[in-house]
């Protein structure tokens, strides 16, 4: 039984081999990530293992599925990347993997403040070069402040048990409230109070077609001047345009994103020797109060095992004819 993987790198295959324990199962890695271009090298494979960036609309899975393919393993949580009507029109089964670490994600968002708030990343560079002066280095207490979450699932959660313990006040919008979040003293509110109260804003929600571009120049406009925006979730959820000029208006005081809605032409690349044709991207990262990381929030040793061993996991179930757990599935 073999499985396919895409836009595998050297970490990807560390820690599937570290965890292949299952009887016959063959590795096949290709660092491109899947699309119509790539379809054809696949070749008697069970199953297909995808992350983030690798595109799986429905003439994609068409042609999987002519191949002979039984299950696409998504290696992440989000699966905005995938046309899930097509896949179970064409009796595909998908899983992925729901929780790998929650405090991965939780614990980079808190590492993009506290560097812009504290400007870390300048004082690092600084005090290398003997240049010991304070100046532009101020920054502001955390406790206290007033810290803004969409989306308090897993990860949102995780965030939230964080900012509480730093003594913010913590106001969230879900769809879902979380009672033991409010036993913690997390106050729900509607979306719209949420963005005008917040000192820092931080997205924790999935992309859908109904929250595409959640952060535009008309909510942007109902948020705190001054604002810092933290995303770690799906570039698509931030009007980067919109964000620009709200930058450049000082309307938002510091942008940290680990996600961006272009990243598939750009992240999980070593791309030092080319010429970036993104104008946008350069833009953004050419203000001192951006930071950008090129989705590595997931990025830990327990999240990476995590990953393999439920993919791993799954892909037997789904072998043996037993299903996996039912969070893992989608199709
Ligand atoms: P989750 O499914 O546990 O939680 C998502 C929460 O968002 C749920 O409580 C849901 O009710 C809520 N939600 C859905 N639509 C909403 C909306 N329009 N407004 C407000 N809340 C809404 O997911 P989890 O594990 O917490 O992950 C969140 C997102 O983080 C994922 O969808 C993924 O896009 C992203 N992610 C990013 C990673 C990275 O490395 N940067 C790694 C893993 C996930």
């Amino acid at each position: 039984m073999k499985v396919i993987f895409f836009s595998a790198k050297p970490y990807d295959r560390q820690f599937f081999n570290r965890y292949n324990n299952i009887p016959g199962l063959e590795t096949e890695y290709y660092e491109t990530h899947l699309g119509p271009h790539i379809v054809n090298v696949i070749e008697d494979a069970y199953a297909v293992c995808v992350f983030v960036n690798d595109k799986l609309s429905a003439p994609v899975l068409e042609a999987i599925a002519a191949k002979g393919v039984k299950v696409i393993a998504l290696r992440c949580a989000g699966f905005n990347n995938l046309d899930l009507d097509a896949a179970k029109r064409l009796g595909l089964r998908v899983c992925r993997v729901p929780a790998y670490s929650p405090e991965a994600v939780a614990e980079h968002t808190i590492a993009m403040l506290l560097t812009l708030n504290r400007k870390t990343h300048k004082a690092y560079n600084r005090v290398r070069e003997q240049n010991f002066s304070l100046d532009g280095l101020l920054g502001f207490n955390l406790s206290g402040k007033t810290i803004g979450v969409i989306g308090t699932g897993k990860i949102g959660k995780a965030f939230c048990k964080i900012m509480l313990g730093f003594g913010c006040t913590v106001v969230a919008y879900d769809v879902y409230e979380d009672a033991g979040l409010k036993e913690l003293g997390v106050a729900y509110k509607s979306q719209g109070e949420v963005l005008a109260t917040a000192d820092i804003l931080s997205l924790h929600c999935p992309l859908t077609a109904e929250n595409h571009y959640l952060i535009n120049s008309d909510t942007l406009a109902q948020m705190k001047d001054g604002v810092i925006v933290l995303n770690t979730s799906r570039g698509g959820l931030i009007s980067t345009a919109d964000m620009i000029e709200a930058l450049k208006s000082k309307k938002v005081g510091a942008l940290g994103i680990d996600v961006y809605e272009q990243e598939e032409k750009l992240f999980f690349r070593d791309l030092s020797e080319n010429i970036i044709e993104d104008d946008t991207i350069q833009r953004l990262m050419s203000f001192p109060n951006v930071l950008v990381t090129a989705h590595q929030a997931f990025f830990t040793d327990e999240a990476l095992s995590q990953i393999a061993k439920v993919t791993l996991g799954s892909i037997a179930a789904f072998a043996e004819g037993s299903e996996p757990s039912p969070e893992v599935i989608l199709v």
